[in-house]
Formats: structure tokens, C-alpha cells, sequence
């Protein structure tokens, strides 16, 4: 259903995530754990549409999903 594919995101020079990759099916809970930098708010942020990524892909029941935080809460 939500299917994040080689995410690879970049606070200018920081590379912060290095192909991140997850697929959650329907009525699946998916937990992310890590330490302090290791990039959960980054990906959450990259999934709601806040953060800007350059490489790879997000999709939600196969549609790719924008940078437009309120639709994609909708
Ligand atoms: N606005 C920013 N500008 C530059 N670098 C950032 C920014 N936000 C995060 N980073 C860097 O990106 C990496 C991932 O940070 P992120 O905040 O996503 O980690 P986190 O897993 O949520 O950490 P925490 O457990 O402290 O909340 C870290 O190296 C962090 O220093
Ligand atoms: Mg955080």
C-alpha cells in the first residue's frame, strides 16, 4: 500500500538518507526504530511530503505521492 523505494535525501551536503527502502501492506504496522540522527524524522518528513528528496520514489496505493503535505494527508 505505502511503498518507499531507494530514498535518498540530502540537507545540502549531508547525505541523510542513503536508499531507504520499505513496503507496507494494508492493516501492517510498520515501527521505525534508530538512533539519534539516523534519520526517522527525516523519512517521515520525506513520506508527508515536507522534505524535498531528489532520488527515489514514494508511492501510495501505487500513485506516486507529491510535496503537497495537505493532499497527502487527504
Ligand atoms: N534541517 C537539517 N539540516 C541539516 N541537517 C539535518 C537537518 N535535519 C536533520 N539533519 C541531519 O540529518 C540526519 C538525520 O536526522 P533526523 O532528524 O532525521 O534523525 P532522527 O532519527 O529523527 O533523530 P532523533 O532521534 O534525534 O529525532 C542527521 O545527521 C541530522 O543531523
Ligand atoms: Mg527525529
Amino acid at each position: 500500500m505505502l511503498k518507499v523505494d531507494n530514498l535518498q535525501v540530502y540537507y545540502g551536503g549531508i547525505h541523510a538518507l542513503k536508499g531507504v527502502s520499505l513496503d507496507i501492506n494494508k492493516g501492517e504496522i510498520l515501527t521505525i526504530i534508530g538512533s539519534n540522527g539516523a534519520g526517522k524524522s527525516t523519512l517521515l518528513n520525506s513520506i508527508s511530503g515536507f522534505l524535498k528528496y531528489k532520488q527515489g520514489e514514494i508511492t501510495y496505493k501505487g500513485q506516486k505521492l507529491g510535496f503537497n503535505p495537505t493532499k497527502i494527508v487527504k
